[in-house]
């Protein structure tokens, strides 16, 4: 999603304000822009290119503060005129994350007051208005602090005037927003990796602050205007390795680094404590005692490491789990049940319909909520009472990859300790298997290059279907939603149960079958289902593991995993098809990290 890169420095500050921008490519966007002052005055380049072009267009400038932005198009197309940063009065100059609700209201209200506008956008009405309040008072903390009491919705903005050099104020509601303080010069960002090689120190703003910015100071303030402090971090223990190494992509270098990530999110435990609730939080224990069921709130691969989840939480621990698409959740009248685990999932914790789906079930009345989530400084860790804190490492591509299979570490962890703490038995093998699990992953890695042979026909199919029974379903889903996003492949998937209950009527020798097929108790039903598939022409893509019994004909391609670790298989299967998404979407040139349409973390509605 968008992204804001803001700065105040003693020296020429335009380098270090596109870089960031560039290192929060990541996040998707659609056109991009920077205000700077030039002789006093306002000055503002912008474009619907990549940032390069911003670059070569800001050559000829100098200005020590600025403000640029990464835009994700909301409200109106990606054009030039709708790209930030907006102006009001020629000395008013803002950019914006999030979406203002009460937008045609207020552009209603400033019209009559005699503004002037010029974009389809819902952030100009903002420029408009923190002008308004600046005529009134030459203060721009104090129109920040007025405008933002009227506004609805979600934000994270920076804003500067012509008639002050060295300052810059900036206000999260909604939207991340950090302050980076660097060496006679300070910064807004809406991520720290942007300026982490400028800035040392890093404060995360909380909802509803306001803060000032100059070169060499800075001031934070509640909503009511109170000046307040705010944790100071090291930058350096934020910053994680963000270089491509050897990988051709960044999703490329996330899909092998799974290994490690698994490792990491074990490494914090000790093996005598792998199921201990404590895990979760200090208060875990006496939660999961009280609980007598789970609900699941999480979008896209979220959602799909969830509805993985569900089949270990009641096969291992016995309590009904459902797992809900957050965005769907958020706006159904449910029955809550104060006795309901709520487990919010995010690798980001910013996902705006996540947050708002947990914000929803506390305001029914869900009191014991957990997340799941990669980012320690995130919003849903700050808002729930337990966490588990996965340690994939940063995710730079737009396919999650890593993330998915940390989520569902946690999760497994998660049903064993609720087994633990309800007296269930479980498999002595257990700790044992989460263990080996980075070598079984490391061993589905160096089947790279059959998956690659595979991938050249794929890039040349328009549809995929993929299949799979009981927990391997959520991953056939997985498998497609990855295929889809970076290759542009209409995919489907489909509970292999299900195939002769309609979408057989698609199989055809153009349409290729990706069937998960791993040694289990549904193997044999599993292989009816292909044999259904083959009668009708189709050409069949098996993953099946040791001892699947699953052998190569001509429209019957198989590759088999190394081994079978019984519930963690869906987490070793999923890694296969993470690379047949990659290399098909390498095969077909398209922009496999930065995908169309698509951002990295989805924080609006
Ligand atoms: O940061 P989150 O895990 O909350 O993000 C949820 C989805 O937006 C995300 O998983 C998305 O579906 C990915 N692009 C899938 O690869």
């Amino acid at each position: 999603m968008c992204g804001i890169v803001a700065a105040v420095s003693k020296i020429n500050i335009i380098d270090a304000l596109t870089n960031g921008l560039q290192r929060l490519e990541y996040r998707g966007y659609d056109s991009c822009g920077i205000a700077i002052l030039n002789n006093n005055e306002l000055l503002r380049l912008r474009t619907t290119n990549r940032i390069n072009d911003l670059i070569e267009q800001s050559k000829p400038y100098i200005s020590n503060i600025g403000i640029a932005h990464t835009r994700w198009a909301t409200h109106g197309k990606p054009t030039t005129d709708n790209a930030h940063p907006h102006f009001s009065n020629n000395r008013i100059a803002l950019v914006h994350n999030g979406i203002i609700e009460n937008f045609e209201l207020l552009r209603e209200e400033l019209t009559k007051k005699g503004y002037n506008f010029i974009s389809q956008t819902d952030t100009e009405v903002m420029a408009h208005l923190i002008d308004y309040y600046y005529e009134q008072s030459n203060d721009l903390v104090s129109a920040v602090t007025k405008s933002a009491k009227e506004l609805k919705g979600a934000y994270a903005i920076a804003v500067f005037s012509s008639d002050n050099p060295n300052l810059v104020v900036g206000a999260r509601f909604g939207s991340p927003l950090v302050i980076g303080l660097g060496h006679n010069e300070n910064f807004l960002v809406s991520d720290i990796m942007a300026i982490s090689d400028r800035a040392n120190k890093a404060i995360y703003l909380e909802e509803g602050d306001i803060v000032s910015i100059t070169h060499n100071s800075y001031q934070i303030f509640d909503k009511a205007g109170n000046e307040i402090k705010r944790e100071i971090k090291d930058v350096k223990s934020l910053n994680q390795n963000v270089d491509l190494g050897p990988y051709a992509h960044y999703m490329q270098k996330e899909i092998f680094e799974q290994p490690t990530a698994i490792s990491d999110t074990l490494s914090c435990i000790d093996a005598q404590n792998m199921f201990s609730p404590e895990i979760f939080g200090q208060d875990a224990k006496e939660i999961f005692t009280k609980i007598d069921s789970i609900l699941i709130l999480a979008c896209g691969t979220s959602y799909y490491s969830g509805c993985t989840a569900k089949y270990w939480l009641e096969s291992v621990a016995g309590i009904p789990a459902n797992v809900e698409i957050a965005s769907e959740y958020r706006y159904r009248e449910s029955v809550p049940n104060p006795n309901q685990l709520v487990i919010a999932v995010s690798q980001s914790g910013e996902t705006a319909d996540t947050l708002a789906a947990l914000r929803h079930a506390k305001n029914l009345g869900h009191n014991y909520t957990l997340s799941i989530c990669n980012a320690s400084t995130s919003s849903m860790v700050q808002e729930t009472k337990l966490t588990f804190l996965t340690k994939a490492g940063r995710e730079i591509g737009v396919a999650s990859t890593k993330a998915f299979t940390t989520q569902l570490v946690a999760f497994y962890i998660l049903a064993h300790s609720l087994a633990v703490l309800k007296n269930k038995t479980i498999d002595k093998n257990a700790i044992q298997n989460l263990q080996h699990l980075p070598s079984a992953v490391q061993a589905v890695l160096a089947l790279e290059p059959a998956i690659i042979s595979w991938s050249e026909t794929f890039a040349k199919k328009e549809h995929a279907l993929f299949l799979g029974r009981g927990m391997y379903y959520p991953i056939a889903l997985e498998g497609a939603l990855k295929l889809k996003e970076i290759t542009y492949i209409h995919a489907e998937a489909y509970p292999a149960g299900e195939l002769k209950h309609g979408p057989l009527a698609l199989v055809t020798e153009d349409m290729p079958v990706v069937t998960i097929a791993p040694n289990d108790a549904l193997l044999e039903k599993l292989k009816s289902n292909i044999q259904e598939v083959q009668a009708r022409g189709g050409e069949m893509y098996v993953f099946a593991d040791a001892n699947s019994q699953i052998n190569n004909s001509q429209d019957l391609h198989v590759i088999t995993l190394p081994e079978n670790l019984g519930l963690l298989s869906p987490i070793v299967h999923v890694v296969a098809l993470q690379l047949l998404a990659y290399h098909t979407a390498v095969a077909r040139g398209t922009d496999v990290d930065k995908p169309r349409n698509l951002a990295k973390s989805v924080t609006v509605e």
